[in-house]
C-alpha cells in the first residue's frame, strides 16, 4: 500500500513567522478599542467591582488620572455608564443636565478633549426597579412614553460635550426618537451607535452588580432580543439603519459570533461588538485560578470579534489588550 502524497500543503504557510505574518488575516490595533467607564457620584472613590477584577467604578475628581493611563496606552475612545447617588421611578438622574454622566463628560472635556466619549443611553442605571423603561401598574416596560425621556438623556449628554450616544434600551423606535430630538437641539453631528441586536443574556450579569440595575421584578425579555433568533437580529439592525443609526452594536460578543458576521455581510455599516461583563469574568475567574493563560485568550477572543467581522470592540480589558498588541 502507497500512501498518496498530499498536492495541498498548508503547513508551507506556516514555516515560521515571518510567512505565518505575510499571510495573516485579520489585524487588531488599539483604535479598534472603546473603553467602558463605570462614574459613580461623589468624591475620592475608586472601588473595584468585586465580579470584575481590575474594573473599577470611579467618581468624576479620579477621572483624570484614569484618562491620563488610557492615552499613554493610545486608547482614544471611552463609553460611560453612570451610578447615580439617587434613583427613582422614572430615572430623573439620567437626564438631568448635571446628572452624573453629564458630570463626567465636562471633567473628561476640560482635561483631554480629544479623547472620543460615547455615552450609554439608557434608564436602568437611574430607575429604582431597575428596568430600561417607564414600568407601568401592570408591570410592564411602556415603550412610547419611554422614548422621550431616552432623547431627552441623548440630548443632555449632548449638551455636556458627548461626542456619540448610544442607546443600549431595546425600546421600539428609540433611535428615530433620539435622531429627532438630537436634530431638534442642533445636534446633527452627533452620531448613534444603536445597540441593535441586544440580547437578554445572563453575560451581563457582573455590569448589574457594577451599576446596581439589576431590575427588581421580572426580567428584560419583553424588550430585550431572544437569544434563539438571528434573522430578528437582522430585522432590529435594519430597523435601527432606518431609523438613522450610523454605527450599529451587536451584544454579548463570544457567543453571538455568527450575528456579528451575519450583520456584517448584510449590512455596509460599521459594527461594534459589546465584550460584555461576563465574558470578562468568565476568563479572570479562570486566570486567577491559574487554569488559562490570560493574555492568549484575551487575544484570540479580540481576533476572533475582527475575524467575525466587528469593526471595533468595547471590552473591559482593553488596557491589558493595549499593552499585548
Ligand atoms: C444598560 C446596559 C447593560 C449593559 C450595557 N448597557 C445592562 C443590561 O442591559 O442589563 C451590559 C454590559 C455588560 O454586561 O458588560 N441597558
Ligand atoms: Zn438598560
Amino acid at each position: 500500500m502507497s500512501i498518496p502524497v498530499p498536492t495541498y500543503r498548508p503547513r508551507r504557510l506556516r514555516k515560521n513567522a515571518t510567512i505565518r505574518n505575510l499571510v495573516k488575516e485579520t489585524y487588531l490595533s488599539v483604535d479598534d478599542l472603546i473603553y467602558p467607564l463605570f462614574i459613580i457620584e461623589g468624591t475620592g472613590i475608586r472601588e473595584e467591582i468585586s465580579s470584575m477584577p481590575g474594573v473599577f467604578r470611579v467618581s468624576p475628581d479620579k477621572l483624570s488620572a484614569e484618562i491620563d493611563e488610557l492615552k499613554e496606552l493610545g486608547i482614544n475612545s471611552v463609553i460611560l455608564f453612570g451610578i447615580p447617588a439617587v434613583k427613582d421611578s422614572v430615572g430623573s438622574a439620567g437626564y438631568d443636565d448635571d446628572g452624573i454622566v453629564q458630570q463626567a463628560i465636562r471633567v473628561i472635556k476640560a482635561h483631554t478633549p480629544d479623547l472620543y466619549v460615547i455615552t450609554d443611553v439608557c434608564l436602568c442605571e437611574y430607575t429604582d426597579h431597575g428596568h430600561c423603561g417607564i414600568v407601568l401598574a401592570d408591570g410592564t416596560v411602556d415603550n412610547d412614553s419611554t422614548l422621550e425621556l431616552l432623547a431627552r438623556e441623548a440630548v443632555s449628554h449632548a449638551k455636556a460635550g458627548a461626542d456619540m450616544v448610544a442607546p443600549s434600551d431595546m425600546m421600539d423606535g428609540r433611535v428615530a426618537a433620539i435622531r429627532y430630538a438630537l436634530d431638534e437641539a442642533g445636534f446633527q453631528t452627533i452620531p448613534i451607535m444603536a445597540y441593535s441586536a441586544k440580547y437578554s443574556s445572563a453575560y451581563y450579569g457582573p455590569f448589574r452588580d457594577a451599576a446596581d440595575s439589576a431590575p427588581s421584578f421580572g426580567d428584560r425579555k419583553t424588550y430585550q432580543m431572544d437569544i434563539a433568533n438571528s434573522e430578528e437580529a437582522l430585522r432590529e439592525v435594519a430597523t435601527d439603519i432606518d431609523e438613522g443609526a450610523d454605527i450599529v452594536m451587536v451584544k454579548p460578543g463570544l457567543a453571538y459570533l455568527d450575528v456579528v458576521r451575519r450583520v456584517k455581510d448584510n449590512f455596509s455599516y460599521p459594527v461594534c461588538v459589546y465584550n460584555v461583563s461576563g465574558e470578562y469574568s468568565m476568563v479572570k475567574a479562570a486566570a486567577l485560578a491559574g487554569w488559562v493563560d490570560e493574555e492568549r485568550l484575551m487575544m484570540e477572543t479580540m481576533i476572533a470579534f475582527k475575524r467575525a467581522g466587528a469593526d471595533m470592540i468595547i471590552t473591559y480589558p482593553a488596557k491589558d489588550v493595549a499593552r499585548w498588541i
